[in-house]
C-alpha cells in the first residue's frame, strides 16, 4: 500500500443536522499529525469503484496511546457522500492523507479573523483549535454564515475558542439575516491589515465576494478552495485552478497538491 494510505475503522457516523454527518475514524498511530486545512481522500475499503474517492477536510484530530482519531464533518450532497452517510459503526474506510498544503500559520498576526460559509467551517475549526493552543493571546473573531440555524454546526465549541462569534443566516433563523461577507464588510474598519490575518472557507460565491472586498486593501487572506478531485495527489491535473504567480502571470496549480489553501489575492476566478 502507498505510504499515506490507511485502513480506518468507523467508530461513529452520526447525522448531526439534516444531511450533515460527523464521522469519527480510528486509524493507525503512524498517521501524520495533519496541519489545519489539510484533507483526506476517503473511500470505502474494498469497494470496487476507483472513482469513489472523495476529498474531505480534517475537522478534528487527536493522538491516543497507540492509535489516532480523525473526525470528518461532511454534507451528503451526491453519490460518494451519500454512500459515506450510510456507513455504520465498524465499517472500514480507506484514507489517503493527510493531503494538501494546509493554512500558513507561522506568521500569524495579533488579530485573527475566520470567515466560514456553511460546511466551510470544517477546516477552519481545526485551524481555530490549533491557533488557540499556539497563540493563546491572539484575538480571534469568527464570522460564520449558513443557510439556516440548523446548518450552524459546532457553535458551543467555537464560542469557547473565539473572542467573538458573529453568526448570520440566509433565513434569519439564527443571528443576523444577512450574508456573511456583508456582515464582515460592515466590521472591516475594526481591523488593520498590518496586524490581522484572515482565513476563509466556503462556497465559491462567498470567496469571490471576499476577493472584491479585499481588492482595495492589503489584508492577508488565505482561503481553502474546493474543486472536484480525481486522484487527490497531484497526478492528474484534474483539479487545476488559475493562480497568479509571483510575477503576476497566470499559472495553473493543482488544488490537491499545491493547495487547497491559496492567498485570495492570487486567485483568478474563471
Ligand atoms: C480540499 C477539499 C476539502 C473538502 N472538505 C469538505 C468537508 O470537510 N466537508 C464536506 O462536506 N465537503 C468537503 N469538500 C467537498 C466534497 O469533497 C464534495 O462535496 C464531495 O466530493 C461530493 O461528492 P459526491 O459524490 O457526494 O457528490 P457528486 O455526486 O460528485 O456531486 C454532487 C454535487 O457536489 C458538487 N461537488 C462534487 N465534488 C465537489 C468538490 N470537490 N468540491 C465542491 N463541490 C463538489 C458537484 O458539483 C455537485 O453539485 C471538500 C472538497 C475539497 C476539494
Ligand atoms: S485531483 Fe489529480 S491532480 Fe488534483
Amino acid at each position: 500500500m502507498a505510504k499515506n494510505i490507511y485502513i480506518g475503522e468507523i467508530l461513529k457516523n452520526e447525522e448531526v443536522q439534516k444531511d450533515c454527518f460527523l464521522m469519527k475514524i480510528k486509524i493507525a498511530s503512524s498517521f501524520e499529525t495533519p496541519l489545519p486545512g489539510q484533507f483526506v481522500m476517503i473511500r470505502i475499503a474494498g469497494l470496487n469503484d476507483p472513482f469513489l474517492s472523495r476529498p474531505i477536510s480534517i475537522y478534528s484530530f487527536s493522538r491516543k496511546n497507540n492509535f489516532c482519531l480523525i473526525e470528518l464533518l461532511y454534507r451528503a450532497v451526491g453519490k460518494g457522500t451519500q454512500i459515506m452517510a450510510g456507513l455504520i459503526e465498524g465499517s472500514q474506510v480507506e484514507i489517503n492523507g493527510p493531503l494538501g498544503n494546509g493554512f500558513e500559520i507561522q506568521s500569524v498576526k495579533k488579530n485573527v479573523v475566520f470567515i466560514a460559509g456553511g460546511i466551510g467551517i470544517a477546516p477552519l475549526s481545526l485551524l481555530i483549535e490549533n491557533l488557540c493552543r499556539r497563540f493563546p493571546s491572539s484575538l480571534m473573531t469568527l464570522y460564520f454564515g449558513a443557510q439556516r440555524s440548523s446548518a450552524v454546526i459546532g457553535l458551543d465549541k467555537l464560542q469557547k475558542m473565539c473572542r467573538l462569534v458573529n453568526i448570520c443566516t440566509d433565513d434569519g433563523s439564527l443571528g443576523e439575516k444577512n450574508l456573511v461577507t456583508r456582515v464582515f464588510q460592515k466590521d472591516i474598519k475594526k481591523f488593520l491589515p498590518e496586524d490581522t490575518s484572515i482565513y476563509a472557507c466556503g462556497p465559491k460565491e462567498m470567496l469571490v465576494a471576499l476577493g472584491k472586498i479585499f481588492s482595495k486593501n492589503e489584508f492577508d487572506c488565505q482561503v481553502s478552495l474546493e474543486e472536484r478531485m480525481a486522484c487527490g495527489t497531484g497526478a492528474c491535473m484534474g483539479c487545476a485552478a488559475a493562480i497568479k504567480d509571483k510575477k503576476g502571470a497566470l499559472v495553473y496549480q493543482r488544488v490537491c497538491a499545491d493547495g487547497p489553501v491559496f492567498y485570495l489575492r492570487d486567485i483568478i476566478w474563471e
